[in-house]
């Protein structure tokens, strides 16, 4: 079973769960289970944008805003690296409850900013900032970052 082959299959069924049957080989009958998934930035991230994580991502789905980042949920291969690069704990699996929102967020805000693959300062306030709640309603802004 081709990894092109799939890479293009997760492309179609981002989000969905299906089941391949592989009959190209006469002895077996190869069955495979995946769920497509994706992880996400949340408002952890935002007012710090300390930039670790995008360095590590292999196809380079990091998309900045002013003063946050988001990953763009269908170009994301679920590799899991950058979850731990992050200091402020902002990036997830949306495989945890309750992310649905989150995943549409990132979609929405991946699609009109630019892409970013070069780490940068976090923001002035970031060590300030980190862990503390209610930074979606006091902080966010829609305007797009620099990238880069
Ligand atoms: Fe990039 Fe992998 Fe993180 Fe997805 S999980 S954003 S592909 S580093
Ligand atoms: Fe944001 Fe963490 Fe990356 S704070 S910019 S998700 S390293």
């Amino acid at each position: 079973f081709k990894q092109k082959t799939a890479y293009e299959i997760r492309l179609s069924l981002v989000g969905s769960e299906m089941c391949i049957r592989d009959r190209s080989s006469n002895a077996f009958e190869v069955f495979i289970w995946t769920y497509f998934m994706t992880y996400i930035v949340n408002d952890s991230c935002i007012a710090c944008k300390y930039t670790d994580c995008v360095e590590v991502c292999p196809v380079d789905c990091f998309y900045e805003g002013e003063n946050m980042l988001v990953i763009h949920p269908d170009e994301c291969i679920d590799c899991g690296v950058c979850e731990p690069e992050c200091p402020a704990d902002a990036i997830r699996p949306d495989t945890e409850p309750d992310m649905e929102k989150w995943v549409e967020f990132n979609r929405k805000y991946s699609e009109v900013w630019p892409v970013i693959i070069t780490k940068k300062d976090p923001l002035p306030d970031a060590e300030e900032r980190e862990g503390e709640t209610g930074k979606l309603e006091k902080y966010f802004s829609e305007n797009p970052g620099e990238g880069g």
